[in-house]
């Protein structure tokens, strides 16, 4: 029975009875018939009582099983297999089993699998238990010897090659690893191999391996890869720790990448970049990405977690060194700017709805459900606070002493807090808070002034969450710079570091009333709440010395103007179209930022705002205030919109540099709000003569946001069918950019579609993420896409469970919609718990969503 919810709780933690020497692992590979052969040493655990050996074990097909090489006796119960102490030798063990699993038609994708014909594994969380019987913890640590028999051409695992020959390969990762960071790729695939050397002097051997035709697709990742590991070396001292390091593109793959020892695992729309296949985004994520995984080799692998609650230890951290990483290698106020956008997204979304869990959880039933954005995005953002609070040369310092500590081990966040304790004398009681409580703070800022003194007046709240009714006040880290009335910068940059629910901050000796700059940099993630003018967003829009309160500024004013046009019918504000006229004449300004300016804040950003002001959204007035606000702008910004669309295109061969992006960025900013004037003339154009995927695939969606483009859909269509990550974005555009009418019908055209598969969770995603995205369209009045949704889960769950239960997350929103839909959106939820069988995943996150 998968399906009896177990609710795993982080109290009832204790350390494994016994602990892994050595394990030795046999495959012989076949489609349906793969046989797995492990010779585990065990070791009585000093630090634990003893007891019984416990293993973990699913859809195993157990061959044999035996204890220093005499027959077990063996229990089972819910998914562990039980060895009773009186049986277990000695002090030490040898246990072996040989088990039968079948990858050829394991959809789940977790476990061993097939994609395109190749063998490969993915077991983080808990899929090294579909593989073999095992402590599937991460607490248990070991070297791993691999010896892989097929008549596949590459055969890859863990560590450094031993040997091979004809028909087998046989490697060993000398370092203790858990479980979830074993991998095994068998295939026909092909290298784009280069090499390293660090900062010792080593030479470490790199390769990209992909499947035949995508070499010219490797070139961009195995830059960013070099450009990861000297920068580990040059900014926080890591070096890469084994002879080789490969990485492999996988076509069916649940997340992004896997950052398995040595042998890391890609999604390949995750690392295969091309400028004829990829948009700027694209290159930017893929960069993103092979820099978190390779980071991960110190923060996950060498250090990792000691249990599944611990998972922000690894992600928050390695999300914050790849955000750095991308701040060095590109604009760092546009990276923010992005990253904050992405925490807003999907990180308030989820603390503001029925998902809201702390970065820390004290329970979960399926650990796969808690790969969030609370502990990817807010576990970064806390560790940004701490930097902060205690200033780089403390932070540089605790994470060497970090790296020192607890190198080999399995940790907590007690021990990381442990070290900023120890290496700075700070009490970090309360900052811990942070991890436990759920919730995004309210941070209400209220000011006086007189005679020269000016006074902030600072009020935090957690609103309840789930589960969570009491909050208490955090420590928050408030950024503040101070600006003259002419715009001039009186005082710079200063943190305050608020503490209480309610503190006031003075500053003195001043000759006029000051502007303030609040929460420079997004220094909290918290939602600020001023009362204040749009002339003095304008204001800071022009003036404000910091880049991201200065897009800031221009996004708060967009925000109250666009709310005033759904729910007032209010006329596009001249306040605004001057400013952005402004700001967009601006050439001192990065034309990123320009771009990143003219964006409007999305569908759901206004949601949440309305919904918090006490006002129920109406989606389709949210969608009708962005066209028409989109249509002012165009007509307002003509003449700059057009001369900087005929001066941004780029000379020369295709580069996807920042530089040369955020002028295609702003190039396409441009369009995009053109083509409301010129019918799509210079889409149209463009899209005939664009030579990169970029320039062709915003040319699209120009046309497509007018309603046009169906002909050159089609040829799109001819000139990309046989490309699947080109083709995923085909179906991607015509979801994103149907009519909130059409929406639901388009997307049920698009899953019966000759080249739509179920089995691939980017196709799957292409079709049923974007319907949930477009906002306008997944919340139309007739709950046709509801319907469609729960329609397609039902039956995605007996295929995938993990995409099933992800992609449900798109109703977290429903209690913030009227009546009507909030029925419609309870039916669906209803609906698909309903369904038989319905996997563990899914069962709780649409539990969770229903709530009480
Ligand atoms: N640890 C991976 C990362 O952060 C992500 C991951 C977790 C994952 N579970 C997964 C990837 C399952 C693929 C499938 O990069
Ligand atoms: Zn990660």
């Amino acid at each position: 029975m998968t399906n009896a919810p177990q609710t795993v709780f982080l109290a009832d933690y204790t350390p494994p009875a016994y602990l892994v020497d050595q394990v030795a692992l046999t495959f012989r590979l076949a489609p349906t018939a793969t046989r797995v052969i492990s010779k585990v040493n065990f070791r009585r655990n000093p630090e634990s009582n003893g007891g019984d050996l416990l293993l973990d074990g699913e859809g195993l097909k157990t061959i044999s099983c035996t204890l220093d090489g005499a027959k077990a006796t063996v229990t089972h119960e819910a998914g562990k297999m039980r060895i009773s102490a009186d049986q277990l030798p000695a002090d030490s063990f040898l246990f072996e089993a040989e088990v039968e699993i079948s990858p050829a038609t394991n959809t789940a994708l977790e476990g061993l699998y097939m994609s395109n014909s190749m063998y490969c594994t993915q077991c983080e969380a808990e899929g090294f238990r579909k593989i073999t019987w095992y402590p599937d913890r991460p607490d248990v640590m070991a070297p791993f010897t691999v010896r892989i028999e097929s008549e596949e051409k590459i055969l890859l695992s863990n560590g450094n090659p031993v040997a091979s020959g004809d028909g087998w390969a046989e490697w060993s990762d000398p370092w203790p690893k858990p479980a979830y960071l074993f991998a095994l790729v068998a295939g026909n695939l092909v290298n784009h191999p280069d090499q390293l050397e660090t900062m010792s002097g080593k030479k470490v051997e790199l390769n990209i391996w992909v499947r035949p035709g995508d070499e010219g697709k490797c070139a961009f990742g195995m830059g960013a890869l070099k450009q990861s590991m000297t920068w580990d070396e040059e900014v926080y001292g890591r070096e890469y720790d084994l002879d080789i390091f490969n990485i492999v593109a996988v076509d069916d793959f649940n997340m992004g990448a896997m950052e398995n020892k040595g042998l890391n695992i890609f999604n390949s729309s995750a690392v295969l970049a091309s400028p004829e296949t990829s948009t700027d985004a694209n290159f930017e994520r893929i960069e993103a990405i092979i820099a978190h995984e390779y980071f991960h080799n110190w923060t996950g692998n060498r250090i990792t977690c000691r249990d599944w609650f611990q998972l922000c230890l690894k992600e928050g951290l390695t999300v914050f060194r790849d955000q750095q990483f991308s701040a060095d290698m590109r604009s760092a106020p546009v990276r923010r700017i992005d990253d904050v956008s992405t925490l807003r997204g999907r990180q308030f979304r989820e603390d503001n709805g029925p998902l809201a869990h702390p970065v820390r959880p004290e329970s979960f039933v399926e650990i796969n459900n808690f790969y969030t954005a609370t502990i990817y995005e807010k576990g970064a953002e806390i560790i940004g606070m701490l930097k902060r609070l205690v200033g780089d040369d403390a932070y540089a310092k605790a994470l060497n002493l970090y790296f020192e500590r607890h190198d080999g081990e399995a940790a907590t966040i007690e021990d990381w807090l442990q070290v900023f304790e120890d290496s700075t004398g700070r009490d970090l009681s309360q900052f811990k808070l942070w991890y436990s409580q759920a919730g995004t703070p309210r941070l209400t800022v209220s000011e006086s002034y007189s005679d020269g003194t000016y006074t902030l007046n600072l009020r935090q709240d957690t609103p309840a969450t789930p589960g969570q009714a009491d909050k208490q006040p955090l420590v928050i880290p408030v950024a503040v710079g101070l600006l003259s009335p002419e715009g001039k910068e009186l005082v710079p940059t200063t943190i305050l570091e608020m503490t209480e629910t309610e503190q006031s901050f003075d500053f003195e000796g001043l000759s006029a009333r000051p502007v303030p700059s609040l929460l420079r940099g997004f220094s909290a993630p918290v939602v600020l709440i001023r009362e204040t003018s749009n002339s003095e967003r304008a204001f800071l829009l022009a003036h404000d010395t910091d880049p991201f309160n200065k897009w800031e500024a221009g996004r708060m004013l967009a925000k109250d103007v666009l709310s005033r046009m759904a729910t007032e019918g209010a006329e596009p504000a001249p306040q605004y179209l001057d400013a952005m006229s402004d700001m967009c004449a601006d050439e001192a300004l990065d034309p990123a930022f320009r771009a990143h300016c003219l964006r409007l804040p999305g569908q759901d950003d206004l949601a949440q705002t309305l919904y918090d002001a006490g006002v129920t959204p109406d989606p389709m007035a949210i969608h009708s205030a962005r066209e028409s606000l989109s249509d002012a702008l165009a007509a307002k910004l003509e003449p700059l919109l057009a001369s900087a669309y005929d001066s941004m295109i780029s000379e020369g061969e295709f580069s996807p540099d920042a530089v040369s992006a955020g002028r295609r960025a702003m190039r396409q900013g441009a369009l995009s709000l053109l083509s409301r004037i010129d019918g799509g003339e210079r889409a149209r154009a463009l899209f005939a003569t664009a030579d990169n995927m970029t320039e062709q695939l915003g040319a699209l969606g120009a046309l497509l946001q007018i309603s046009q483009g169906s002909k050159e859909l089609a040829s799109f269509y001819q000139q990309w069918r046989d490309d699947r990550l080109v083709m995923d974005k085909w179906f991607m555009m015509q979801v994103s950019f149907a009519a909130p009418e059409a929406t639901a019908a388009t997307a049920a055209r698009l899953v019966e579609h000759a080249d739509f598969d179920w089995k691939n969770p980017n196709r799957v995603r292409s079709v049923l993420g974007a319907l949930s995205m477009n906002a306008a369209g997944f919340h139309y009045e007739d709950g046709a896409s509801y319907q469609l949704l729960a329609d397609c889960l039902i039956r995605l769950d007996d295929l995938n469970p993990q995409i099933t239960a992800r992609l449900s997350g798109a109703f977290e929103t429903w209690r913030r919609y009227d009546g009507n839909r909030q029925g419609q959106m309870r039916d669906a939820l209803q609906r698909i718990l309903a369904k038989p069988d319905l996997s563990r995943d899914a069962t709780e996150m649409v539990t969770r969503l229903l709530g009480d």
